[in-house]
């Protein structure tokens, strides 16, 4: 006989309102900068292309930035560019002494050679901490610009006081943008920290098995409410960190933003879980403001005199 899976009442871990909190911190810190006679910090940001999903999110990273005093520029080329005058772009913002940190918004399109361009980009000014010698410094343990969304996630945890330390983190994704650098810092010896991670992805055989033996779980594949309560340990912690947008017609824009969790089946099961929106998204914003604010103050990469 099987027993359905016991239902809990569950929290829900507002990222909104917690990234609300961090922005008003660096807000306050600017604010100090100022006030010391420092420059204020300065991110820029390339978006290449129409992409729907890529325009809110650089449209909502130009707002955050106004939000916390920090100035922004926005460089938008149509998706006709070289990858030669996009690398010259790059390297452009890499010398230019105004910019602290910059990003180019992801997906590129498919006749750039994304891999290059992140290469291109300055350690120093990598404040999506997707360059090698930062990955490479988050593996070592160094100071390192973090990737932003693994560092909402961490900070998430942080801030709800979530116990992490021996628990079983479970990673659904094995991206280098969320997947791969999330299973690398939750089980890093730090607070929070110290869980045992398993990475899942495609590959991955008896998946839903794993999946119901995490005490942490983060879905970050990016297909829609791909897990499901026959996946979900009761009283498990869900991360979802998904956010694809999926066609419905009672919404004035003709979409809306699905999360890689059956939210109304699992969310009854858990302890805590993330909604979306406003679960992980904010807070990657919030994460990607936090890495200017330390590039601006040379915390990594201490500044040249
Ligand atoms: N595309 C999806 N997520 C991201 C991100 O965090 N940074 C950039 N640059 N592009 C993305």
């Amino acid at each position: 006989m099987t027993t359905a899976p016991e239902a809990t009442t569950y929290r829900l871990i507002d990222g909104k309102q917690t990234a609300e909190a961090i922005k008003e911190e660096i807000a306050a810190e600017v604010t100090q900068l100022k006030a010391a006679g420092h420059k204020v910090p300065h991110l820029a940001a390339i978006l290449v292309g129409h992409d729907g999903g890529s325009e809110t999110y650089v449209r909502n990273k130009v707002l955050a930035c106004e939000r916390v005093g920090f100035e922004s520029t926005l460089l938008r080329y149509e998706d006709t560019i070289t990858e030669a005058e996009l690398l010259a772009k790059v390297e452009e913002l890499n010398h230019d002494p105004e910019i602290d940190g910059f990003i180019v918004q992801l997906p590129l399109p498919r006749h750039i050679d994304t891999n290059k361009v992140i290469e291109a980009v300055m350690p120093e000014k990598d404040v999506d901490g997707f360059h090698p010698m930062n990955i490479g410094r988050m593996v070592a343990g160094l100071p390192a610009l973090l990737p932003a969304t693994p560092s909402g996630i961490v900070e998430l945890l942080r801030r709800y006081e979530l116990v992490t330390d021996g628990k079983h983190c479970v990673v659904i994704g094995r991206s280098n943008i969320v997947g791969t650098p999330v299973s690398i810092l939750l089980a890093k010896n730090l607070e929070p920290g110290n869980c045992t991670v398993t990475l899942c992805h495609s590959r991955t055989q008896n998946l839903a098995e794993i999946t119901r033996t995490a005490d942490i779980l983060v879905a970050a594949l990016g297909r829609p409410e791909f897990v499901t309560a026959d996946m979900v340990k009761p009283g498990a912690v869900v991360i979802d960190v998904g956010t694809t947008r999926v066609e419905d017609a009672t919404k004035k824009s003709g979409w809306a933003l699905k999360g890689d969790v059956n939210f109304a089946e699992v969310a009854p099961l858990t302890s805590y879980i993330t909604p979306v929106p406003g679960g992980v998204g904010p807070m990657t914003i919030a994460m990607l403001l936090l890495n200017t604010l330390r590039a601006a103050k040379g915390e990594v990469y201490p500044k040249q005199a």
